[in-house]
């Protein structure tokens, strides 16, 4: 078995699903909920990006309130305070995927010690890691709020790593967002990409070593000593199960 890793592990997207929030838009807006959320989304990142460029803060429910407005506004749409309140409580309450839950139990047994590490703030992260059962799992979180940045500043990285008392190239994220790999590598960290999204990574670098289609096939990668290595030269075929792949440099 291979040695127990420090696993930081990315919240919204690769824990748990933010866009599945159309579920609860789709009461107030039927037609058009699933566009809705994923603008909400797309917003969402955009502002934590543009605020970390100009070298400033809020907190991310904020931001999160923010971009639910921009979403609805671009859609034409109206909710009233107490329905947009209902959104943000639900924000807090997002459904996990299915595989999270046997994926992190396992690694829990195979004795990887394990942090969530997120923009969302600590209020938020607390809500929604009692929501979905996963205190159980993890030493706690560290929230991007201790560094006053978003994501991907090398900032954020650096205070897991400290976090976690290892050198940053010894501490793997775990993310299904591209944009969340590609920071963590870039700051010196390893990274394993959750691909939640059928093969589509980013164009900015190239995929991590380390591409996995859900948690429990990370168990099973990381428990194998003997790792597969095998040439991967186009996004298509990134997703031969359970083998980690070679960058595609
Ligand atoms: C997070 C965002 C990037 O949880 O999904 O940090």
């Amino acid at each position: 078995m291979a040695a127990p890793e420090a696993l930081a592990f990315d919240m919204y997207g690769t824990l748990v699903d933010p866009i599945r929030i159309w579920t609860r838009l789709e009461q107030y807006i039927p037609d058009e909920a699933l566009r809705i959320a994923e603008v909400w989304r797309q917003k969402q990142l955009e502002y934590s990006f543009r605020l970390t460029v100009m070298e400033q803060y809020e907190d991310f429910e904020q931001l999160t309130r923010k971009s639910l407005d921009h979403a609805l506004a671009a859609a034409g749409r109206e909710l009233s305070v107490e329905q947009k309140d209902a959104l943000m409580a639900q924000y807090n309450d997002l459904e996990r995927f299915s595989d999270v839950e046997p994926g992190l139990a396992r690694l829990q047994r195979l004795g990887h010690s394990m942090i969530v590490f997120s923009n969302g703030s600590p209020r938020m992260l607390d809500a929604l890691m009692d929501a979905a059962g996963l205190h159980q799992y993890f030493d706690g979180f560290v929230s991007v709020d201790e560094v006053q940045a978003f994501k991907p500043s090398p900032k954020t990285y650096r205070r897991v790593a400290e976090r976690l008392g290892r050198p940053i190239g010894e501490v793997r994220l775990i993310s299904s967002n591209p944009f969340d790999d590609i920071g963590a590598e870039s700051a010196g960290m390893q990274a394993t990409w959750v691909d939640r999204s059928g093969g589509l990574f980013d164009n900015l670098r190239p995929p991590p070593r380390m591409i996995v289609e859900s948690l429990t096939e990370l168990a099973d990668v990381l428990e194998k000593d003997d790792r597969v290595l095998c040439p991967a030269t186009t996004l298509s075929e990134h997703s031969a199960a359970g083998v980690i792949q070679e960058k595609a440099r």
